[in-house]
């Protein structure tokens, strides 16, 4: 078995239960790559201020290569007595390059070696997440301006309440997956921030050039205090906020395709290939993909408030209880990337059915607010047209119509001003046509909102491309103009 390389002042070995008990290389050893990458960075510096030779520096970085290569391989052999990926790394780095291993820990600690892996790892995690949202954003766009004219009740209390525009419905989506990839991408800002160099706790005393290992691992800024730098988790944690708020958005649209799904509703047909079977009934097909989207929220929550639970209590500065903040990050980068990837498969081939869509816009009153609305251009006060309109609603209920179906005379009963000019203001086009508020449904609306859109997109793609995560779309203030 290995030795330890902090047992010196050990007179008894660790119990076996122990190393079972506190090793976390089943799952840290994903920072792998980062951690070796941190590790050449970090020999390279101490060669360049002349704490270790530019030959042994050398031999470091050619070593580190190699294990990498076992690594990436799976020939790796791990073991519970070396505890975590940082341990196995210099272990194995000692039998492939020999005795400058042990020079490879001078002016470093486990402590901000891990909070520069944790912090590389979920850059690049928010990267992917960024261009996943962008990807998603997308396919709403496509899908809204493919089915420009399609009309589809609104609904308030999951109660029909006024004819939108399917498109109307499928842009408020792209709003929200908007701002959840700004929330990641300024998130992103605080993530990107180099702690090595804070070493256990309180800096170090060799020369050592922090912002030289900053630039060598691309990071634009250095963290300024050792102890926060070894201990600050916020940046996990405003990451797992910006993925819950995400998750929301994800479950509430998964809750409406479920619905839309359904026989009662009959809205949308989901492709066979983004469905699933019953074993024992034969007629059935399932929409279990954004049924486990939902289901996965709760797992994202979850992870949350194991994080912002784990991290309440601690003193300054390390302590190894954040040891237990990867599982969490780990498995809501994995689940929400996977949540993300599949709608952005699944969405493109849903089926619209428009006719449905518009019947159901076309029965339940939902022209009642147009009525009114019609009244008060007769010069009613809008409280009285909506009293009337009310009367006249519960009269057509009660012969089992709707308010179009009444005759003119049957309507100035309970509101005297109404004329044959009323019916053409009640149809579903009229009435989403008339919504031309800054936001509203009007089809010109939300032609222009696609449009935009479509441009932002065009710029947050250059952007994306470029590699920096930041774009128009990306920045907050984009939804306050
Ligand atoms: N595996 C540890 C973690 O993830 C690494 C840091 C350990 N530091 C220590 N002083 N024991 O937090």
């Amino acid at each position: 078995m290995a030795e330890k390389p902090w047992n010196g002042r050990f007179v008894q070995a660790t119990d076996t239960s122990v190393e079972a008990f506190t090793a976390s290389h089943a799952y840290d050893r994903r920072l792998y790559p980062y951690d070796i990458a941190g590790s050449i960075a970090h020999s390279k510096m101490l060669a360049k201020v002349g704490v270790i030779s530019d030959a042994e520096a050398a031999q470091l970085v050619e070593g580190l290569a190699t294990v990498k290569g076992e690594l990436d391989r799976g020939t790796f052999a791990f073991d519970d007595g070396l505890e975590d990926i940082h341990m196995h790394i210099e272990a194995r780095l000692l039998d492939v390059a020999g005795t400058v291993a042990h020079k490879l820990h001078t002016a470093r600690s486990r402590n901000d070696q891990v909070a520069l892996d944790v912090r590389m790892y979920l850059r690049d995690e928010t990267r992917r997440l960024i261009g996943l949202l962008h990807a998603l954003r997308r396919v709403l766009v496509d899908l809204a301006a493919a089915h420009p004219d399609v009309v589809m009740p609104g609904y308030t209390h999951t109660q029909r309440a006024q004819p939108v525009l399917l498109a109307h419905h499928l842009m408020a989506y792209y709003e929200m997956f908007s701002r959840d990839q700004a929330r990641f991408a300024d998130c992103l800002g605080r993530i990107n921030v180099m702690p090595l160099g804070a070493a256990a706790l309180a800096g170090t005393t060799y020369p050592i050039d922090r912002a030289y290992v900053a630039r060598l691992l691309d990071f634009p800024q250095v963290s300024d205090n050792s102890m926060d730098a070894v201990s600050d988790r916020d940046f996990a944690l405003e990451f797992l906020s910006a993925a819950s708020i995400c998750m929301v958005h994800l479950s509430r649209l998964s809750e409406e395709l479920v619905l839309w799904s359904t026989a009662e509703f009959g809205f949308i047909t989901l492709s066979d290939a983004f469905a699933t079977g019953s074993s024992i009934m034969p007629q059935k097909k399932n929409p279990d993909i954004p049924e486990i989207v939902r289901g996965k929220t709760g797992r994202v929550f979850g992870s949350l408030m194991a994080l912002l639970t784990l991290m309440k209590s601690l003193p300054m500065a390390y302590n190894r209880d954040m040891q237990e903040d990867k599982e969490p990050l780990f498995d809501t980068v994995d689940t929400i990337a996977a949540c993300l990837q599949i709608n952005v498969q699944m969405i493109p081939r849903i089926t619209i059915n428009r006719d449905r869509m518009r019947q159901a816009a076309s029965v339940g009153f939902l022209n009642a607010t147009d009525m009114a609305d019609y009244l008060v251009g007769k010069g009613m006060p809008f409280r009285q047209a909506h009293a009337c309109v009310g009367k006249a609603v519960a009269y057509a209920l009660s012969k089992g119509s709707e308010l179009h179906e009444l005759s003119v005379d049957e309507l100035r009963q309970f509101a005297s001003p109404v004329e044959d000019d009323l019916f053409d203001q009640l149809t579903v086009e009229h009435m989403v046509d008339r919504r031309r508020s800054q936001g509203g449904t009007a089809a010109a609306n939300v032609r222009a909102a696609i449009a935009k859109a479509r441009e932002v997109l065009a710029e947050d793609e250059e952007q994306l491309v470029r590699g920096n995560g930041r774009s128009r779309s990306n920045t907050p203030t984009n939804h306050s103009t």
